[in-house]
């Protein structure tokens, strides 16, 4: 079976109303489901596209939306239950269009711990994908780099990480609508898609490396003590965000893609100290190649078995 999803084109009735009146009137706080399930169905009534593969564009990294067609952009404010960015670097708004002949959902900017977002929260955009019927994810982010043959510039493959932010946005009771309670981790980066992703890399002739992504809370970049610990354990990324996402993603059933650009090296493997106009300015510099080889990698990866 292909994950795509062979639905109608046409718009939804807008029975929309309906759903949301009857999830407007439950009793009680909302359960996450029927949260992700009322953005879902906004979602869909703002637009006839069904995207089968979803993005999330890091900081500096929003650039490649620009090259969807028919786009169609709905600010993270308008989506109910949404969390809202404040992070610079980060359009916050949904971008609804294709890429090729591909349908896909491009989130501009995503929220992060760091700006006092609950996990939960940080990862519920995952949740409204999943209730959208996506079946991938592509997730990106800015990173510092830590393995020494990794600098500025660099894109790197995700093919594992540390979760080092003491916090997974499946703490506390389990929804098994969503998923299992215990489930394996072991492909979260999913190989099939990284083989793809290499692929394309080497026939565009952009380099693309293979690391694991340590991720911590942020917002303070790390220090150097944290740096050579972070080494020691075999992390060759690090970076604030992502974790949540995929493992939100993998709870669901959904393949996970995930890309670093590497903007800086890690704290005290360079003389500079780091700065966040740092990361965005090598962000903004890799953009074309970012573009180039999202754009070969997503109607392959929409082939691909669920
Ligand atoms: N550390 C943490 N997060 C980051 C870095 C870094 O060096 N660079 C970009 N995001």
């Amino acid at each position: 079976m292909s994950i795509l999803r062979h639905g109608s084109s046409r718009a939804l009735p807008v029975a929309t109303v309906g759903t949301l009146l009857t999830l407007a009137t439950q009793s009680g706080p909302l359960d996450e489901f029927s949260r992700a399930e009322g953005a879902a169905e906004f979602i869909r009534s703002r637009t006839a596209l069904r995207p089968e593969i979803a993005l999330v564009l890091g900081s500096g990294l929003g650039e490649f939306a620009e090259s969807l067609t028919d786009p169609v952009r709905i600010p993270y404010s308008e989506i109910p239950h949404f969390p809202r960015s404040t992070a610079i670097g980060h359009a916050g708004r949904l971008m609804m269009g294709r890429i090729a002949d591909t349908p896909v959902a491009v989130m501009q900017g995503r929220v992060h711990l760091y700006e006092g977002h609950s996990v939960k929260d940080v990862a519920f955009p995952i949740r409204v994908f999943g209730r959208l019927g996506i079946r991938a994810v592509i997730l990106t982010n800015a990173a510092g780099g830590i393995s020494s043959d990794l600098h500025p510039g660099c894109l790197v493959l995700i093919r594992d990480h540390i979760n080092l932010q003491g916090v997974s946005p499946l703490a506390g009771p389990n929804d098994d609508r969503f998923g299992l309670r215990f489930f394996d981790m072991g492909n979260a980066y999913d190989q099939e898609f990284r083989e793809i992703a290499q692929a394309e890399a080497k026939r565009l002739g952009i380099w693309l490396g293979s690391g694991v992504y340590a991720a911590l809370l942020g917002p303070s970049f790390e220090t150097h003590a944290e740096i050579k610990y972070l080494q020691k354990i075999g992390a060759d990324l690090v970076g604030m965000s992502t974790v949540p996402e995929v493992i939100v993603a993998r709870h669901m059933g959904i393949r996970v893609l995930a890309i670093s650009c590497v903007t800086n090296l890690a704290a005290g493997l360079s003389d500079q100290p780091i700065t966040h106009e740092e990361v965005l300015e090598i962000g903004a510099r890799v953009q074309k190649e970012f573009v180039a080889l999202l754009s070969a990698v997503i109607p392959r990866i929409a082939t691909q078995p669920a």
